[in-house]
């Protein structure tokens, strides 16, 4: 793995901590007010971002052992995981073949066989139809046409991406960029998911600017966590993917010491984002516990759902469970009633015409980056998508 460009990272963080420097865009820049809520806008991003990207849908520690699925709604899209008997991580359209259906109940569980609920025909984990209910009343079959619609899948870092469509116009690793070889270094594949909770919030990218903002940090949360806080920002970017850290002081013990020798363990702090819709950040709470936030636009412009999945480096025990219980608890309260309250009247003030656009100041750099690749993946067509990620945006 990459430890050779976490140390890259690092360098370039400590060169800015004696330095007493942040990252510096060339410019302030501006989004249109009207980005946040027009709705033709949002059905493109809605059809051409979260559509045609891979998102990240599971984690390989819920779905650890043959046979473990789960059935979710993402976007209206109704989408089972599961894990089939070879080991194979599969994903399909929960729909099925005979007339529509949602075959599996959102949840998670183990299961071999599922059962319609409408007429009972049923598919095996691995999406095949398995049986059919009076098979005569249908007369010839030809089975193999009628297993669920799979979906492209691909587990790296621990982490299950799926797009949304049956045809993919991108390849995974394109789209990645190498971002999952450096993800790789928190083992998420060797963690458990011990908790999941849900929050409405406003337009997913009003939202989701909050995530890549290190600004509004010490201010907005003061009553929270903000006083620890700095908000200095510095941005590692794979393509669209961006960390965030800030200047570390603790880097410069580092200084002495062999290169080869700085652990991976001491030089991934920082807020992890992957395009167009993930933060991950780690919190101490039965030891190390990270949140994986995924968002979603929600039923209208105005409106997005975030889902945040908590990983714990070890099953916890009953006080460490206690600790991850209060952590959800002050972590839903964060961002609930700190971040989205604060959003929902953004949501507002974005329609009132107060202002044609806003701004993104030259240390709001991981802000600017994401407006520019929404702004280019929306007016890219299905067939230039591969190379749009292949070539970047930066050069
Ligand atoms: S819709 Fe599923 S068996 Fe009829
Ligand atoms: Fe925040």
């Amino acid at each position: 793995m990459s430890q050779a460009k976490l140390v890259e990272m690092a360098k370039r963080n400590l060169a800015h901590v004696k330095a007493g420097t942040v990252d510096q865009a060339p410019g302030v820049s501006r989004v249109p007010a009207e980005n946040y809520y027009d709705p033709e806008r949002w059905r493109l991003e809605c059809e051409r971002i979260f559509k045609r990207l891979p998102l990240v849908l599971g984690f390989s520690a819920e779905l650890r052992h043959p046979g473990d699925y789960r059935s979710l709604q993402v976007a209206e899209v109704p989408v089972l995981l599961t894990r089939t008997e070879e080991g194979a991580v599969r994903a399909f359209l929960n729909v099925c073949s005979h007339r529509g259906a949602v075959v599996v109940p959102e949840g998670v569980g183990k299961a071999r066989r599922f059962t319609c609920p409408y007429h009972a025909w049923s598919f095996d984990n691995d999406g095949s139809l398995a049986g059919i209910y009076k098979e005569e009343d249908f007369g010839e079959v030809d089975r193999s046409c009628l297993g669920l619609t799979p979906l492209p899948v691909a587990e790296r870092a621990g982490l299950i991406f799926v797009i949304l469509r049956p045809r993919a116009e991108i390849d995974f690793d394109t789209f990645l960029c190498g971002y999952d070889e450096i993800l790789a270094h928190h083992h998420f594949d060797d963690c458990h998911h011990v908790g999941r909770q849900t929050l409405v919030g406003p337009n997913w990218k009003v939202a989701y600017d909050g995530y890549l903002d290190f600004y509004h940090l010490p201010i907005l949360h003061r009553e929270s966590f903000g006083p620890e806080m700095s908000s200095d920002a510095l941005y590692d970017a794979f393509g669209p993917h961006q960390r965030v850290s800030m200047p570390n002081p603790r880097y410069l013990a580092l200084e002495e010491r062999p290169e080869e020798t700085w652990e991976p363990a001491r030089l991934i702090g920082g807020v992890w984002t992957i395009f167009p819709h993930i933060s991950i950040a780690d919190f101490k709470a039965g030891g190390k516990l990270y949140m994986v936030s995924q968002l979603f636009p929600g039923p209208t412009p105005d409106e997005s759902i975030t889902v945040q999945n908590f990983l714990a480096k070890r099953e916890p025990d009953a006080a460490q469970r206690r600790e991850i219980d209060e952590m959800m608890e002050f972590l839903a309260h964060v961002v609930r009633d700190e971040d989205y309250s604060t959003g929902r009247l953004i949501q507002k003030a974005v329609k009132t015409g107060a202002r044609t656009d806003f701004l993104f100041g030259r240390n709001e750099a991981g802000g600017q980056r994401f407006h520019r690749w929404v702004e280019e993946v929306i007016h890219t067509e299905d067939d230039a998508l591969g190379k749009l990620f292949a070539a970047g945006i930066d050069g």
